[in-house]
């Protein structure tokens, strides 16, 4: 029986869309085939997607040219993991791999392949993700709804062009990384100043949590809600003025071309 999505490789990234795709009820879980090669993975993958087949490698009669694939594998080796997913007669493959181009899979497909090139972030993995997604030379419209569709059972989606991808990389992907060394700082900051260290954390982690509602919840831009709570002459204004003393602004710019470079040098 062939599956209507074959998932290849079931680590982070995989066994979270995967979840995301069963909560979502994208399809129905035995038509959902999730594929690792560590048995170990395949045993802790089977106790979590109830009704999912778990299999350590696709075959002939798996796939048929109805069938989406995704690919969730390291980078080292996910040419070749794309290579054997075409040759089974895949036509539609949605990639999460950082640095891969949509040009690269395309050129060891042997027959055209619909390749959509991803980048989702951490976040996935409690169904709260953001990912951008860029279409290859062979989709169409249908393609990009189609993972639209499956991204979105994790996330919010955004399309861009693939040059942007990198950008993306560098902003949204490592975005959660950023915001935990702040969110560290901040902690520690408190910590510093007298408050206990869970304390702290609350007081950081929630306030992190009620700004992002905030922003989402209102529409209204950053630099309104900033102003709303800078009183003239007051607190915020001396913690925003030592903020802007040690240049947080050009140090947001940098970190973010820094990365967008990083990923421009790894896709070469
Ligand atoms: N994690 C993230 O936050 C994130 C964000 C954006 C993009 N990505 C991209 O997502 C991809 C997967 O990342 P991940 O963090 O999920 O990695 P991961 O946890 O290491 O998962 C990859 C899984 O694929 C298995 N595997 C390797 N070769 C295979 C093969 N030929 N057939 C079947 N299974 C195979 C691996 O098994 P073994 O490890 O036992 O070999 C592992 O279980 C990467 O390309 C990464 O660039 C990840």
């Amino acid at each position: 029986m062939s599956y209507e999505l074959v998932i290849v490789g079931g680590g982070k990234m995989g066994s979270a869309l995967a979840e995301g795709l069963l909560r979502a009820q994208w399809c129905a879980p035995e038509r959902l085939a999730v594929v690792d090669h560590t048995a170990s993975t395949r045993e802790s993958l089977a106790q979590r997607l109830a009704g999912v087949a778990v299999l350590p490698s696709l075959e002939l009669g798996d796939v048929d040219e109805n069938t989406g694939a995704l690919l969730c594998v390291k980078p080292d080796y996910a040419e070749s993991v794309a290579r054997s997913i075409g040759a089974l007669g895949v036509r539609r493959l949605l990639s999460v791999v950082a640095g891969l181009t949509t040009a690269r899979i395309e050129s060891v497909m042997v027959q055209p392949v619909a390749v959509v090139r991803s980048m989702p972030n951490t976040p996935v993995l409690v169904g709260k993700g953001v990912s951008a997604i860029a279409g290859g030379a062979h989709v169409t419209a249908d393609d990009l709804v189609w993972a639209e569709s499956i991204l979105g059972a994790v996330g919010t989606v955004v399309r861009v062009t693939e040059r942007n991808i990198d950008v993306v990389t560098g902003l949204s992907g490592p975005m959660p990384a950023y915001l935990y060394l702040i969110v560290e700082a901040l902690i520690e900051a408190g910590v510093y100043q007298g408050l206990p260290r869970a304390v702290a954390q609350t007081l950081v982690v929630d306030s992190l949590e009620g700004t992002a509602a905030l922003l989402k919840q209102t529409g209204t831009s950053p630099e309104e809600l900033r102003h709303q709570v800078t009183s003239p002459g007051g607190t915020t204004a001396a913690g925003l003025r030592a903020l802007e003393n040690r240049s947080v602004r050009a140090a947001m710019i940098d970190a973010v071309s820094a990365a967008a470079d990083r990923s421009r040098q790894l896709g070469r």
